[in-house]
C-alpha cells in the first residue's frame, strides 16, 4: 500500500477522548498533560499504544524497556504520540503451574487495555511464549491497527566448548545425569552458560516458534522472528515498527486485513518449514478464533503434512536462532517456499503494506546447512501429525521431526500414571513393570486438569529403560510440550481425562496402536468395555473436587475450551472491535 494511500483527514479514534472544547476532553486532556505533554500532541496526531510485557520476572521479557524506548522513538518520527502500557506479563521459565493458565487473563487484558483507552493502533512487544499469542488474540479481539516486535532469542548457549540450546539441553542433560552419564556438577554448570544473553530461547522453541508464525502471518516487519535480542538491528527493526504502524493508522490497515485465512495457511506451511512447536496448534486456533477465521486441526494435515522441514534448527536439527539470522532468518525460508511453489498464498497482505511474496522474493540465503535447499531437508515430511482414534475422538498431535521414526507406528502396553504426582511417584521405581516397547500414558495434565495444559507431556523416560541406552519411548497425554522438547510424544489429546475424554479410562496393561502415517490412535478394547468404563468414570469425575475454590482457576475450569478449539475461555472467541466506549465521568 504506497504513501497515497494515507488519509490523513481520517476520524482517529483518540479523538473520542482528546478532540472535543468540552467538560470531557478537558478531563482526558488535563491528567495527561501531568506526564510534561504539550498542547500540540493532542492535535490530530495517531496515539500508538506501545503494548509491553516487560517484567523481571519475564527474564526473556526484561529487556523490553529499551525495546519500548525504540519504538517510541520511530513513533515521534513519523509524526505520532506513543503510549507505553504495561500489561499481564506470561514468563515461561517461572510461572507456576504453567504460563498456560494465564495466556487468556493476559489476552483479556490486552483487550480491555486497548479498547479501553485512548488508542488508534498498537504495538505489541512480545517475546516469551505465551506473550506473542496472548497479545495478538487481545488486538484481534479489537481489530486495530497492530504490529509486533519481538524481544529477539539469546545468542548461542556455550558449555564445555560446544554451543547448547535453551529447554533442549535441559532434557538431554538431566536424561545424561539420570542415565549416570555425566555428574551432577557438569549439570549445574550448564546454567550460566545456556542463558548467557537477553532474550528467549534460542532453539526452535514455542517462542522462536511464535516469532515465525507471527511474520509468516504478515503482522511483523520481515526478519522480526531472528534477529537476536542484543543485535543492534534489532533496535532498528523497534524504530522502523514504530514509524511503520504511524501510516499503518492513516491507511485504516488493521489487523482483520491481515489475519485473513490466507494468512493463517501461510503460517501452517511455514511451521512445516521450520519444524515449529507443537504449541502453535493450540495458539494458532485461538488468534484465528479471535478474528473470525475458521481453522480446523485438519488444516494442519492437509496445509502442513507432506512439506520438507528445511530449517536445521534445535530440538529437531543442528543450530540455533543466531545461526538462523545470520543465515536469511525466516525470509530465507519463504523465500524457499515460494520459489518451490510451496507458499500457499504469495499475495497475503502483510503490515508494510506489500504483500508477503513482495518482501520475500529476493531475500537473500547465506547458508544451506542452516535453511536448506528444499533438494536437501532435515525432515522429508514436516509438518505436525493429527491423530484420531477412540482414544482420541476430537484429536491429538504429533510433531515427526522430534520423533523416532520407527516409533511412528507401533503397539505397546500402556503403562498409565492418572496424574503428574503419580508419575513422579512411579517412574524412578526399579520395580515398575516398564521396557522400551510400552507406551507411557499420562493423564489429568490437560486444560482442566492440570490445570492450564503444562508442558509436562514429554515425561522423562524410566531410569531402568535409560540404563539400556534407550533414548525414546511413545508417550501420550492431555498436556502440552515444551517446544524445545523432543520424542515420539503425543500431545493435546482431547477431550481430556477431566473432562470425560476415552484418555481417563486407559488402564495399565491395555494395549494401544500408533499408526503416524495414517493418523490414528486407538486403544484395543471393545466398545462395550469402552462403553462400561466411561460410565464408571463419569462417576468418578462428577464426585471430583477442585484443587482451588474460587479465583481466576476455577473461572479457567469452568469456562476453557479444549486444545482443538485453541484453549480459548468460551466467551472470549470472537473480535468485538474497538468502538468508542462511553464517558466515564
Ligand atoms: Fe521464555 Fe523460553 S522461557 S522464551
Ligand atoms: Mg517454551
Amino acid at each position: 500500500m504506497s504513501s497515497d494511500k494515507k488519509d490523513k483527514s481520517r476520524t482517529l479514534r483518540s479523538a473520542g477522548w482528546f478532540g472535543t472544547a468540552d467538560k470531557n476532553g478537558f478531563m482526558y486532556r488535563s491528567w495527561m498533560k501531568n506526564q510534561g505533554i504539550p498542547d500540540h500532541e493532542f492535535q490530530g496526531k495517531p496515539v500508538i499504544g506501545i503494548c509491553n510485557t516487560w517484567s523481571e520476572l519475564t527474564p526473556c521479557n526484561a529487556h523490553f524497556r529499551k525495546i519500548a524506548e525504540h519504538v517510541r522513538r520511530g513513533i515521534i518520527e513519523a509524526g505520532g504520540f506513543p503510549v507505553e502500557f504495561p500489561v499481564f506479563s506470561n514468563g515461561e521459565s517461572n510461572l507456576r503451574p504453567t504460563a498456560m493458565l494465564t495466556r487468556n487473563l493476559a489476552s483479556m487484558d490486552v483487550e480491555e487495555s486497548i479498547r479501553g483507552n485512548p488508542i488508534d493502533a498498537v504495538v505489541l512487544l512480545t517475546g516469551c511464549d505465551k506473550t506473542t499469542p496472548a497479545l495478538l488474540m487481545g488486538a484481534a479481539s479489537c481489530d486495530v491497527p497492530a504490529i509486533v516486535v519481538t524481544g529477539g532469542p539469546m545468542l548461542n548457549g556455550k558449555h564445555q566448548g560446544r554451543d547448547i540450546g535453551s529447554g533442549t539441553v535441559v532434557w538431554q542433560l538431566s536424561e545424561q545425569v539420570k542415565a549416570g552419564e555425566i555428574t551432577i556438577h557438569d549439570f549445574m554448570a550448564a546454567e550460566a552458560g545456556m542463558s548467557r544473553s537477553a532474550g528467549t530461547c534460542n532453539t526452535m522453541g514455542t517462542a522462536s516458534t511464535m516469532a515465525c508464525m507471527a511474520e509468516s502471518l504478515g503482522v511483523s516487519l520481515p526478519h522480526n522472528a531472528a534477529i537476536p535480542a542484543v543485535d543492534a538491528r534489532r533496535y532498528v527493526l523497534a524504530h522502523l515498527s514504530g514509524m511503520r504502524i504511524v501510516d499503518m493508522v492513516w491507511e485504516g490497515l488493521t489487523l482483520s486485513k491481515i489475519l485473513t485465512r490466507k494468512a493463517f495457511e501461510n503460517a501452517i506451511r511455514t511451521n512445516a518449514a521450520i519444524g515449529g512447536s507443537t504449541n502453535a496448534v493450540i495458539h494458532l486456533k485461538a488468534i484465528a478464533g479471535r478474528i473470525g477465521v475458521d481453522l480446523e486441526l485438519e488444516d494442519w494435515t492437509r496445509i502442513g503434512r507432506g512439506t520438507p522441514t528445511i530449517v536445521d534448527l534445535q530440538p529437531s536439527g543442528r543450530y540455533l536462532m543466531e545461526e538462523f539470522y545470520y543465515a536469511g532468518g525466516l525470509p530465507a525460508v519463504l523465500r524457499r517456499l515460494g520459489e518451490a511453489d510451496l507458499l500457499p498464498h504469495k499475495d497475503a497482505l502483510t503490515v508494510n503494506g506489500q504483500t508477503m511474496w513482495d518482501n520475500v522474493k529476493d531475500a537473500p540465503i547465506y547458508n544451506d546447512e542452516v535453511v536448506r535447499p528444499l533438494a536437501k531437508p532435515l525432515i522429508e515430511d514436516g509438518g505436525i501429525c493429527i491423530l484420531r482414534g477412540n482414544l482420541a475422538p476430537r484429536g491429538a498431535v504429533l510433531k515427526p521431526s522430534a520423533a523416532t521414526p520407527e516409533l511412528m507406528k507401533h503397539r505397546g502396553r500402556a503403562v498409565v500414571f492418572e496424574d503428574f504426582n503419580h508419575y513422579k511417584e512411579r517412574i524412578n521405581d526399579p520395580d515398575l513393570d516398564v521396557d522400551a516397547s510400552c507406551v507411557l500414558v499420562m493423564k489429568n495434565v490437560g486444560p482442566k486438569g492440570y490445570p492450564g495444559m503444562a508442558e509436562v507431556g514429554n515425561m522423562g523416560l524410566p531410569p531402568k529403560v535409560l540404563a539400556t541406552g534407550v533414548k525414546d519411548m511413545v508417550r501420550i497425554s492431555d498436556a502440552r510440550m515444551s517446544g524445545t522438547a523432543y520424542g515420539t510424544v503425543i500431545l493435546h489429546v482431547a477431550p481430556e481425562a477431566a473432562a470425560g475424554g476415552p484418555l481417563g479410562i486407559v488402564q495399565d496393561g491395555d494395549f494401544i496402536e500408533l499408526d503416524a502415517y495414517a493418523g490414528k490412535l486407538q486403544l484395543d478394547i471393545s466398545e462395550e468395555e469402552m462403553k462400561r468404563r466411561l460410565e464408571a468414570r463419569a462417576k468418578v469425575l462428577a464426585e471430583r473436587k477442585p484443587e482451588m475454590v474460587g479465583g481466576y482457576q476455577s473461572l479457567y475450569v469452568d469456562r476453557v475450551l479444549q486444545a482443538d478449539e485453541g484453549c480459548d475461555f468460551d466467551f472470549l472467541v470472537g473480535c468485538r472491535g474497538a468502538a468508542v466506549p462511553k464517558h466515564s465521568h
